[in-house]
């Protein structure tokens, strides 16, 4: 049988990688997929890239669109990244009946409802598991692997270039912009890594994960997100201190008949598995009723971990070109007719532990205060650590660690704290999970 034709958009780190990956290996990922498989066309923006890469039985076109709509390729696989033009190129695939692998979590947050409709109409495979923490496959573990499962909670670090950046504040007291540079250089980082920082990125997969596990549409607007700029030295060194690590979740939960989907920064005990998660490293913890807590640990970026991923996707594409496409997986886990619309809290709502950091005068009478408000809201403090003052300074930090507490309680104390004349600047904030 001849080789299945791959159109490849994009030979940057990850295109580049799938080539070397598929090359490498192509006799047992054919051995695998019953079909050889090759890269017959590819897009290339700049051909300085094509360095060091065999791809001289390659079609190199620099439009994509003439990949996208060339008759002898079955599968596109859209490494370009980013909303558009992938959005189009993608759509236009489809179109053209072609199957579409992508590692585009953009573009699978934002437009995957209308790309899954158009792909289920047009009998096509759209795959998208290197989408989501790179070469780990938590995607075809939650769609396929939990699915007798009902699904609780999940709390992943999905941002490589996020956890290296806590990581190394924490381990080598180093500043965030030296970080960021170097992650930028080991080529983690997003083209704009204000995503990596804010929580855009981890956002995206949040939102895909979400829907995996809970049969809900993809709703990328509905994530509460919180990025990592906010957190200090001094906050990642009193969570060590209480025990804790600071790492920035990504977070889904069903509560009653809701959902929560959230991304920010988060305390939690130094015991769990996922506190030792560091670098630029990933992990997902899914919390299933039948299996328990299990833990997905891996390389979430790179080029040959996403390579591995994609390559993954496209050997299960190979797989069922000859088979019924009623009885593929369905792109959400869930039948498309089944997808249910819970809603998501909003994060008022959400209850939670906090890690409060206050500057405080250094006076009698102030922690009396603090105490008072809390209980006036009814906040249960779970610890107090205060600090000494520095010398010649007046005022001290005072560290709190509350119990569970609805999110409006909190932002109710913290605008009485702000409003105090005892208390200076802007309370810092991180809400506590013990992932227990
Ligand atoms: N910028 C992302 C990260 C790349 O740092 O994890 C992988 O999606």
């Amino acid at each position: 049988m001849n080789p299945v034709k791959i159109g490849l958009l994009g030979l940057g780190t990850v295109g580049s990688g799938t080539l070397t990956v598929l090359q490498r290996n192509a006799d047992e990922i054919a051995r695998r997929a019953g079909r050889g498989i090759v890269v017959s066309h590819a897009s290339v923006r700049t051909r300085s890239r094509l360095e060091g890469l065999a791809t001289q039985d390659i079609r190199l076109s620099e439009d994509p669109r003439i990949v996208v709509d060339d008759p002898d390729v079955e599968v596109i696989v859209e490494l370009i990244g980013g909303q558009q033009p992938a959005f189009e190129l993608v759509m236009r695939a489809i179109e053209n009946g072609k199957h579409v692998v992508t590692a585009n979590k953009a573009l699978i947050a934002l437009n995957g409802n209308e790309i899954f409709a158009a792909a289920q109409r047009k009998g096509v495979m759209v795959a998208f598991e290197a989408a989501v923490a790179g070469g780990i496959p938590i995607i075809k573990s939650i769609r396929e692997g939990l699915a007798g499962n009902h699904i609780r909670w999940l709390a992943g670090i999905v941002n490589g270039t996020g956890n290296f950046i806590l990581t190394e504040m924490r381990d080598h007291d180093r500043e965030f912009a030296d970080v960021l540079a170097e992650a930028q250089r080991l080529g983690y980082a997003e083209a704009d890594p204000a995503f990596d920082v804010d929580g855009i990125d981890a956002a995206h997969k949040l939102t895909i994960l979400g829907s995996i596990a809970f049969g809900i549409p993809l709703q990328y607007d509905h994530v509460y997100m919180e990025g990592i700029s906010g957190v200090t030295r001094d906050d990642v060194a009193y969570a060590d201190e209480l025990g804790y690590r600071i790492k920035h979740l990504a977070i889904a939960r069903r509560t009653n008949g809701n959902v929560e989907l959230r991304v920010h920064p988060t305390l939690i005990p130094e015991r769990r598995l996922l506190a030792s998660v560091d670098g630029v490293m990933n992990a997902v913890v899914v919390h299933a009723d039948a299996l328990g807590p299990t833990l997905y640990y891996g390389a979430g970026a790179g080029a040959e971990p996403t390579a591995s991923a994609v390559v993954a996707d496209i050997v299960d594409v190979v797989r069922t070109l000859t088979g019924d496409p009623e009885n593929r997986v369905p792109h959400l886990a869930f039948k498309p007719d089944q997808i249910t619309d819970l809603p998501v809290m909003p994060v008022e709502d959400i209850e939670t532990a906090y890690y409060l950091r206050l500057q405080a005068a250094d006076r009698p009478g102030v922690m009396a205060q603090v105490s008072r408000i809390m209980g006036d809201l009814d906040i249960s403090i779970e610890a107090i650590l205060q600090k000494e003052p520095g010398p010649g300074e007046t005022t001290v930090p005072l560290i709190m660690l509350t119990r569970r507490v609805v999110e409006k309680q909190i932002n109710e104390a913290i605008a009485q704290f702000e409003a105090l004349d005892s208390i200076i600047g802007k309370v810092q904030r991180i809400r506590v999970e013990t992932l227990g």
